[in-house]
């Protein structure tokens, strides 16, 4: 059951610290400075040299987001969209890692980027939540994000475990291809450690009941960010759109001045998303957002007072590593959707249109 809330998604946005402590559990040694995969042979990875990630929706853009963790680490990483996948196929051989990202392991468009590639060599991981489902039986090895049953429609800690274990990933990828750094790798998996916490946090004091209160009659709304707020961003509005049913955009606050700008006015609020990376720049679209009258709503890390300044309301997140930022800033947003969906009256747990689980293509 709901176990006393009123909607599955609020039971399993709630469920975040649980289903992460879940996640990373007997995975990471920050000492030592590395990440342990159990279902992973110590040679699963040798002679891989780049990393293709396919998903859909809220998976992709774990995926996206991973993608960039990944580059950050030096390993060649691209995310796409696995209905497209197929469509032009990008070579791949047998240095190439295809990781199939998808909470259900029953994705129809997923399924069929993996079997695009057998016979070219590739060697493919699933990283999925369901013990068992068919994404398991066609990849060569799986990890699994270990979120617990997800009802809702709306994915949500699904996001949170699938991004916390491709951190996981990426640092022993990052391990195996380039040799890795031992110091890097402990600060990370350190914020990883304390990751449940900080969303706990965020859940016993977040603002978002005053911005969903605010601002959910617009019938237009905007999500930037950059590096990894970049998908986060992209999430936050998926999230939006899919239970208010209001139009929801989510783009790199790099794009702004290169068209969405000509849309921005006071009637379309934006949420600014900052992990304490490239903030300087996010900040200055912020303010460039401001003089067209639009109210802005930033998610950063409680003390960042220059973005204070700016912004008509900002939702905190606790100080953390810039790479699990992009988390708990996810959160926030959740808790935005849900709340402006609830007070608009919407089908939160089963949106029109929408099945969990899209099983053709
Ligand atoms: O089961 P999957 O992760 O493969 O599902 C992919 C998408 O259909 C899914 O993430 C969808 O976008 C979310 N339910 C939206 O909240």
């Amino acid at each position: 059951g709901k176990g006393g809330y009123d909607h599955y998604m609020l039971k399993e946005i709630y469920e975040q610290p649980t289903a992460l402590r879940q996640s990373i559990r007997g995975r990471s040694d920050p000492l030592e400075g590395r990440a342990e995969l159990e279902e992973l042979a110590d040679d699963a990875f040798e002679g891989i040299e780049s990393v293709h990630l396919v998903a859909m929706g809220t998976s992709y853009h774990a995926a996206l987001y991973a993608q960039m963790l990944l580059a950050d680490r030096g390993i060649p990483a691209q995310a796409f969209l696995s209905g497209e996948y197929g469509s032009s196929p990008p070579p791949t051989d047998d240095r190439t890692l295809v990781i199939a990202v998808t909470q259900s392991g029953e994705t129809a468009d997923t399924l069929s980027a993996v079997r695009s590639v057998q016979g070219t060599g590739a060697h493919t991981l699933a990283v999925t939540n369901v013990v068992g489902s068919t994404i398991t039986r066609e990849c060569e090895d799986t990890v699994y994000i270990r979120a617990g049953p997800e009802i809702g429609v709306a994915a949500t800690k699904s996001f949170s475990s699938q991004v916390a274990t491709l951190v996981l990933l990426s640092e022993r990828l990052s391990h195996d291809i380039t040799g890795g750094t031992p110091r890097a790798t402990a600060e990370l998996l350190e914020a990883l450690s304390v990751l449940p916490d900080d969303v706990q946090r965020i859940l016993d004091e977040s603002t978002a009941e005053a911005v969903a209160a605010e601002y959910h009659d617009s019938d237009s709304y905007f999500f930037i960010g950059r590096g990894v707020a970049h998908p986060v961003s992209m999430e936050g509005a998926l999230k939006f759109k899919e239970i208010t049913y209001d139009h929801a955009e989510g783009f790199s606050a790099a794009e702004l001045k290169h068209g969405p700008l000509a849309l921005v006015t006071e009637n379309t609020p934006v949420f600014a998303v900052f992990t304490g990376r490239d903030d300087t720049k996010t900040l200055h679209n912020v303010k460039e957002i401001r003089a067209r009258g639009a109210p802005v709503v930033a998610v950063a890390a409680e003390g960042t007072d220059r973005i204070e300044e700016y912004a008509d309301h900002v939702l905190e997140i606790p100080n953390t590593h810039p790479d699990v930022a992009g988390v708990l800033a996810n959160v926030q947003l959740q808790l935005v959707s849900y709340l402006a969906a609830n007070e608009l009256s919407r089908a939160i747990d089963k949106p029109r249109n929408l099945a969990k689980s899209v099983t053709v293509e």
